[in-house]
């Protein structure tokens, strides 16, 4: 029942730990911070201190609940970006005391590539090739998965992601980080077409979502004139026709992406991948447009180290290991 894998994920604001065998996820630990929320965004340098705080903690209820002692691990995982440095820099150095310790190898792993290895978690898992959605805090990329390892980013953001715009969105609102499952929460009662806003079209398959948030201020900064209330008042309508107009701009560019490689396999992941409105009109795309669709489950779409487990997975069957000298990369391209 080999490999016996302890993988860490430390690249923002969620301290994790995961203990995998034979390709079999056996638990998910997952240390939140809060400490951000009062300040609207994570804060590097807290995020530094909170990881160093919970890590041991999350790595030994990993170890215990899985019920495999250290001396059968037969390598140690982490997250080596892209990430905050300070953040990554716990994940590492604890992986290296580790394996130093039990003289076993290190694998290191790439986090938007194990975003999208999230689907290898559980069934049904997708076949080859397949197009992915990877939507997060820091990221928006449109993903053709080759195989396990080998991926190509064939459209992206070339300045915000889709995960800040709700967030920065939510923060105009008055509404606690992170906004978006707030933004999700008040769109399901409200109507998606109440209000419209502009958009800035890239070309090929690449996103634009920095206009989204001037575009944004000025309507509030415009509607509270007439109505200081408009905000309180109009919440659900306002989340739920913001909700719409990101996510029509993100399937747009899912549904050129199909047509041009001629892939119906389409997955999404990524933090905002729990968005509800982003789920539900996909589904609904897909079966217009005959597409076999995977969606992760929730607990797999946000930060996990599941997701750096089943990475870590393929990589040592490929015998993919890396040295005690590795350092943390605050970008590391797929
Ligand atoms: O993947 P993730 O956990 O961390 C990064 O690698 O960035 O993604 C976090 C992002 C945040 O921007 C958060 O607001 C967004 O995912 N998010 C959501 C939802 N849940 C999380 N956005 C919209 N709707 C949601 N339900
Ligand atoms: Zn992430």
């Amino acid at each position: 029942m080999r490999p016996v894998i302890l993988a860490i994920e430390s690249s923002c604001d969620e301290t994790s730990a995961s203990v995998i065998r034979n390709g079999k996820v056996l638990n998910n630990i997952i240390a939140s911070q809060a400490v951000h929320q009062k300040y609207g965004g994570v804060v590097p340098e807290l995020a530094s201190r909170a990881h160093q705080q919970n890590i041991v903690a999350v790595v030994n209820e990993a170890m215990e609940t899985s019920g495999i002692d250290r001396t059968e691990l037969d390598a140690i995982a982490f997250t080596r970006g892209p990430g905050l440095m300070g953040a990554l820099l716990v994940g590492v150095s604890f992986a290296k005391g580790m394996a130093m310790a039990l003289n076993i190898p290190m694998i290191e792993v790439n986090h938007m590539q194990a975003h999208v290895l999230a689907h290898f978690i559980d069934d049904p898992k997708p076949s080859f090739p397949f197009l992915c959605l990877t939507v997060s805090g820091g990221h928006t990329q449109i993903v053709l998965v080759k195989d396990h390892l080998t991926m190509e980013v064939i459209g992206q953001t070339q300045d915000d992601a889709v995960g800040e715009a709700f967030d920065k969105a939510a923060k105009i609102m008055g509404l606690p980080y992170p906004g978006g499952p707030l933004i999700d929460k008040y769109a399901q009662l409200g109507n998606p077409k109440a209000y419209k806003f502009s958009e800035t079209v890239m070309p090929g398959l690449d996103f634009s979502f920095s206009g989204i948030k001037t575009a944004f201020l000025y309507f509030l900064r415009d509607e509270k004139v007439k109505n200081p209330n408009f905000v309180d008042e109009h919440v659900n309508d306002i989340c739920a026709s913001l909700q719409h107009h990101l996510v029509k701009m993100l399937l747009t560019r899912v549904r050129q992406a199909s047509e041009q490689t001629g892939i119906k396999n389409i997955a999404i992941a990524g933090g905002v991948s729990a968005n509800s409105g982003l789920r539900k009109e996909l589904k609904a795309l897909g079966d217009k447009q005959g597409w076999n669709i995977f969606i992760p489950s929730f607990e797999y779409c946000t930060d996990n180290a599941a997701m750096i487990a089943v990475a870590a997975h393929y990589k040592y069957l490929k015998g993919d290991f890396c040295s005690l000298d590795v350092t943390p990369l605050a970008r590391m391209p797929i």
